[in-house]
């Protein structure tokens, strides 16, 4: 039994995590945060937080207990707030309230309140009780892109791709269908059912044309965005035909009035921004915090020269392209295997004949990483359908 804590808290817990993710999309910018409130060994009150200006789950749950929550203990998958903001701090609801211990999964990633809401709590003679296993890290997990986008005001960026076993994205000519098994991308789609938007180069639409909509799955689709320094998105792509149904964004640093006029009025939406970081930071702040991104070697290797991916989930696929065909990445390789790009934190799953490899990205902006881009990748960007055979530099992770 870990320190502080008593039978069934991780159940209690694992409620509270449950019951903050059902705020997933509506409690942006805010954290999701789920709450639990037990008298006696009974549930008397639970909630989750909706968004801004809406009540915080403490609030709810605690409302619901109503005079049960005297003496009782209150689960919460974050660390109360402890400042007035629209709602007015939950640490001075839990201690009105009564509650006489309170057991959190995470503490806050905003720094106005890290650890200042338990500190509160203990200060009113309140036990509490921070998780240091399992439940913790999914508790984190969870307000991860709430955590980057509240430190660094960007979204939290997952790059996922689909490499034949020498580390290939697509055969010589660019044909990338299908790589993967059918179940890594059913296992892709439920990726895309829960991010709040999934990105592509400009590139991959001119090559692939794809959907991008996560209809293998149980869930809404997300945003589109596609990204092009000079705006060149085609009219009959189907990514600008179904942008009516499904939004979808172009993001871009130049376009000529005519053609954005031309895709707005089929409902795609231009975003200008004057590089990828301010690009990125523009869908943050409109609540794209949690991006799929989900396009070919050359705007990997920008968004990683630029630091702006934070995880992989790199589906393997038992396939042998060869030499000529483009990598994983369009970038330099370094000179040596000590200053590469590594994972953490790294897990190996299958998926039918597939392995799926998933790790946070640990070097990142190293000077190692330089774009380079290769006779292929530029051929490709221009639909090219047959390519040089000397395939550059490889990167091999
Ligand atoms: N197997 C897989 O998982 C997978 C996934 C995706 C793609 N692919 C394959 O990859 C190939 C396409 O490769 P690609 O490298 O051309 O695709 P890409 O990286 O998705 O698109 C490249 C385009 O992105 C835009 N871009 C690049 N850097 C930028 C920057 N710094 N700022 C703004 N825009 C930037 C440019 O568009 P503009 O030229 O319009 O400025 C560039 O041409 C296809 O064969 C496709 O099948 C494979």
């Amino acid at each position: 039994m870990r320190r502080g804590f008593f039978m069934g808290d991780d159940e209690h817990l694992d409620r509270a995590l449950r019951l903050a993710r059902l705020g997933r999309r509506e409690a942006h910018p805010n954290p999701r945060v789920g709450a639990v409130v037990v008298a006696g060994g009974e549930v008397v009150g639970e909630g989750y937080h909706r968004g801004p200006g809406t009540p915080h789950a403490e609030a709810v749950a605690l409302a619901q207990a109503g005079v049960r929550a005297r003496g009782a203990t209150l689960f919460v998958s974050l660390e109360p707030c402890c400042r007035y903001g629209r709602t007015g701090p939950c640490t001075e609801k839990i201690v009105a309230a009564g509650i006489s211990r309170v057991v959190v999964g995470a503490t806050d990633p905003n720094p106005a309140v890290d650890g200042r809401g338990l500190a509160a709590l203990r200060a009113a003679g309140i036990e509490t009780v921070v998780d240091d296993g399992d439940l913790h890290t999914l508790c984190e997990l969870l307000n991860e892109p709430f955590s980057r986008f509240i430190r660094e005001g960007l979204p939290f960026v997952t790059f996922k791709a689909a490499v034949s076993l020498d580390g290939k994205v697509a055969a010589a000519g660019g044909d990338a269908r299908w790589i993967s098994s059918t179940q890594s991308r059913r296992q892709v789609h439920r990726l895309r059912a829960a991010a709040d938007a999934v990105m592509v180069g400009a590139g991959t639409v001119r090559r692939d044309d794809p959907l991008l909509t996560a209809r293998d799955a149980d869930g809404p689709d997300p945003v589109r965005v596609v990204v092009s320094r000079g705006g060149d998105l085609a009219l009959d792509a189907l990514v600008v035909q179904s942008a009516r149904q499904t939004p979808t964004i172009l993001l871009t640093e130049t376009i000529d009035d005519a053609a954005a006029r031309a895709l707005g009025e089929r409902g795609v939406e231009v975003v200008r921004a004057g590089g990828l970081r301010e690009g990125l930071a523009t869908l943050a702040r409109r609540g794209l915090v949690e991006i799929l991104f989900e396009g070919g070697p050359t705007l990997a290797a920008a968004l990683l020269r630029d630091d702006l991916i934070d995880r992989f989930v790199v589906f393997v696929a038992p396939l042998v392209v060869g030499r000529g065909a483009p990598d994983l990445v369009a970038m330099a390789a370094p000179a040596a295997i000590a200053d590469c790009l590594s994972l953490s934190d790294v897990v190996w799953t299958t998926a039918g004949p597939d392995i799926v490899c998933r790790g946070r990205v640990v070097k990142r902006g190293a000077a190692a990483i330089a774009t380079s881009p290769t006779a292929e990748t530029q051929a490709l960007g221009q639909g090219a359908d047959s390519l040089p055979s000397s395939a550059g530099p490889e990167w091999e992770g």
